[in-house]
C-alpha cells in the first residue's frame, strides 16, 4: 500500500520580464529593456533559485494581446520571448529550479510539443514543466489560418486528444532501451521503441518521437482550467493547477472541488497540487508596502484601464462608457468564462466603476504588507488546505522578487514551512510527484499501418489498448 508523503509548501514564480503588474515596466527600478534582456532574466532566475523556488513559469499568448494600439502602445505585452527558447537559455545558468513553459494545444501539433518539452527536460536534467492551455485569447486564431477562435468545448476536446498523443510520444522509447553501447555499436535496443500509431478526431500521428524518454518520464503538467470543462480537464491531467482567486471562500471552494474531481479519476490529493496566484507587495511596514502598490497603480493610464476590463470581460465595447461610471451588463461569450465571471462578480459585489475594476483586476490575488503579513497569508492558506503552494507574480522585476526571496522566504523557512535547500534535482522531485511508469511495452514494427479512427475525445494509442 502506498502512503502519502507529508504535505509540503511548494512555490512557483511567474516570470514576466517587466513584472506582473500591467504598469510594472514603467516602475523606476524596472529596466526599460527588461522584456528582451537575457541578463535581466538570468538575474531573476538565479534569485528565485537562491530562494529555493520549485519552479519558474512563463505565461504565453501566441499573438499580440489586443488590437487597440491606444492601450497596447502603453504596455510591454507586445514584446516578449517565446517561452521554450528562453527556458532553454535559462537551463544553462540554473541547476535546480523547475522550468515551466506555456504552450497551447489549440495552435500547435502534438509532435512539436512532445519533442520540445522532451528536449527541455533533457537539457535541464529533468526540470521541465508544460502549462497546457487551450488559448485564452481569441486573437490567436488569425495567426493560424482561422477566422474565428475555436469554440470553448471544442478547444478542450482537442486538448484532451493532444495531451494523450504527447504522452504516448514521450513514451516512444522504453526506459533503459537507449543504451548507447559504444563497444557493441548498438545505440538503442529496437525492441524498446514504440510508434504512437494514433488516429483520432484531430490528429493522426505515427511516431515514435525522435528523442529518448524525458528524464522525468513526462515533464510535469500544469493547467489552469476554471470552467466546468476546464476543471474536469485539470482534474484528469493537471499535476499543478493554477487558479486566480479573489477571496478565501472562492479559493477554498476551488480547492475542494478540484481535489474531489481528481479523486473521482483515481488520483490522490498529493498528485494534484493547487496553486493560487499571489502577488506580494512587501516592505518593512504596512504603510510602505501600500505605497509600493499605489505607486504602480498610479502608473496605469486611462486607456490601459479601460482595455484591461474590456479585453478580459468579453465581447463588449467599452468605448464611450465613462471610466468612473458603472460596469455594464453583458451576456455569455466565447471568452474565458471563469475570467469573465470573476470580473463581473467582483464589479457587482463591490459596486465598482470601470476604473476601479481595472485597478482591482490589476491586483487580483495581492497581499500587501510586511514579510510576516505575507508569510501569515501563505501559512494560513496552506494549513487550511486552500492552497498547496502559490504561483507568485512579482509586480515589477527584479526588485519585488529580490524583496520576496530576501524577506519572505527566510520567514517561511523560520516557520518550518519551506525548504532551506533543495533536496531533489528534478521538478517532480521538488513537488513530490511520482515519475510516470510509462506505457506497458509491446514490441511492434515501425512500418505497420496506423490503426483506424478511434473515439473522439479519449482516442486511444494502440500500445495502451493492449497487444497487437
Ligand atoms: C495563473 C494563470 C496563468 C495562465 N496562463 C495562461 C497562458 O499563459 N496562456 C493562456 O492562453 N491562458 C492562460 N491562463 C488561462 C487558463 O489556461 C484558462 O484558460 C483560464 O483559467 C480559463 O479557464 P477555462 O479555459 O476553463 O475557461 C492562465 C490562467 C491562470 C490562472
Amino acid at each position: 500500500m502506498t502512503t502519502e508523503k507529508p504535505r509540503r509548501l511548494t512555490l512557483g514564480a511567474l516570470l514576466h520580464g517587466s513584472g506582473g503588474h500591467i504598469a510594472g515596466w514603467r516602475h523606476p527600478l524596472s529596466p526599460p529593456d527588461g522584456q528582451l534582456d537575457l541578463a535581466h532574466h538570468v538575474r531573476i532566475a538565479q534569485t528565485l533559485e537562491r530562494g529555493t523556488f520549485d519552479a519558474l513559469f512563463i505565461a504565453d499568448v501566441v499573438a499580440i494581446w489586443g488590437h487597440d494600439l491606444d492601450s497596447l502602445k502603453r504596455t510591454a505585452r507586445a514584446d516578449h520571448f517565446e517561452p521554450l527558447t528562453l527556458l532553454a537559455a535559462l537551463s544553462t545558468v540554473t541547476e535546480r529550479i523547475g522550468l515551466v513553459a506555456t504552450a497551447t494545444t489549440t495552435y500547435n501539433e502534438p509532435f512539436h510539443i512532445a519533442r520540445k518539452f522532451a528536449s527541455l527536460d533533457h537539457l535541464s536534467g529533468g526540470r521541465a514543466g508544460w502549462n497546457v492551455v487551450t488559448s485564452v485569447v481569441p486573437l490567436e486564431a488569425g495567426n493560424f489560418g482561422r477566422d474565428t477562435h475555436l469554440e470553448h468545448t471544442s478547444r478542450y476536446r482537442r486538448a484532451e486528444e493532444f495531451v494523450h498523443v504527447v504522452r504516448a510520444l514521450w513514451d516512444s522509447f522504453a526506459d533503459g532501451s537507449v543504451t548507447r553501447d559504444q563497444a557493441s555499436g548498438l545505440y538503442y535496443d529496437p525492441a524498446g521503441l514504440r510508434p504512437a500509431r494514433h488516429a483520432g478526431e484531430h490528429f493522426t500521428v505515427r511516431g515514435p518521437l525522435n528523442i529518448s524518454r524525458p528524464p522525468q518520464g513526462n515533464p510535469v503538467l500544469f493547467q489552469a482550467g476554471s470552467s466546468e470543462t476546464g476543471k474536469d480537464f485539470a482534474a484528469r491531467h493537471g499535476e499543478v493547477v493554477f487558479t486566480a482567486q479573489t477571496s478565501l471562500e472562492g479559493a477554498q471552494a476551488f480547492y475542494t472541488d478540484l481535489k474531489t474531481r481528481a479523486a473521482a479519476h483515481g488520483r490522490r490529493g498529493g498528485e494534484v497540487l493547487v496553486w493560487p496566484v499571489l502577488t506580494p507587495y512587501v516592505a518593512s511596514t504596512e504603510r510602505e508596502a501600500r505605497a509600493r502598490l499605489d505607486e504602480l497603480q498610479d502608473l496605469v493610464h486611462d486607456d490601459v484601464a479601460r482595455r484591461l476590463v474590456q479585453d478580459n470581460i468579453g465581447d463588449l465595447d467599452l468605448t464611450g462608457y465613462p471610466l468612473d461610471g458603472p460596469v455594464p451588463e453583458i451576456g455569455a461569450t466565447n471568452r474565458s468564462r471563469s475570467r469573465q465571471d470573476l470580473l463581473l462578480d467582483l464589479a457587482r459585489r463591490e459596486n465598482l466603476t470601470i476604473r476601479q475594476l481595472a485597478l482591482r483586476f490589476a491586483t487580483v490575488g495581492s497581499v500587501v504588507g510586511t514579510p510576516a503579513t505575507v508569510a501569515d497569508h501563505i501559512e494560513s492558506w496552506f494549513r487550511r488546505r486552500v492552497a498547496d503552494g502559490f504561483n507568485i507574480s512579482f509586480p515589477y522585476l527584479p526588485g519585488s522578487a529580490e524583496d520576496f526571496v530576501d524577506q519572505v522566504v527566510p520567514e517561511l523557512r523560520r516557520r518550518g514551512l519551506f525548504r532551506a535547500e533543495y533536496e531533489e534535482s528534478t521538478l517532480r522531485g521538488h513537488l513530490g510527484l511520482p515519475r510516470p511508469a510509462g506505457r506497458p511495452f509491446t514490441p511492434s514494427e515501425l512500418s505497420e499501418p496506423s490503426v483506424s479512427p478511434v473515439s473522439p475525445v479519449s482516442s486511444r494509442v494502440d500500445a495502451e489498448a493492449g497487444t497487437r
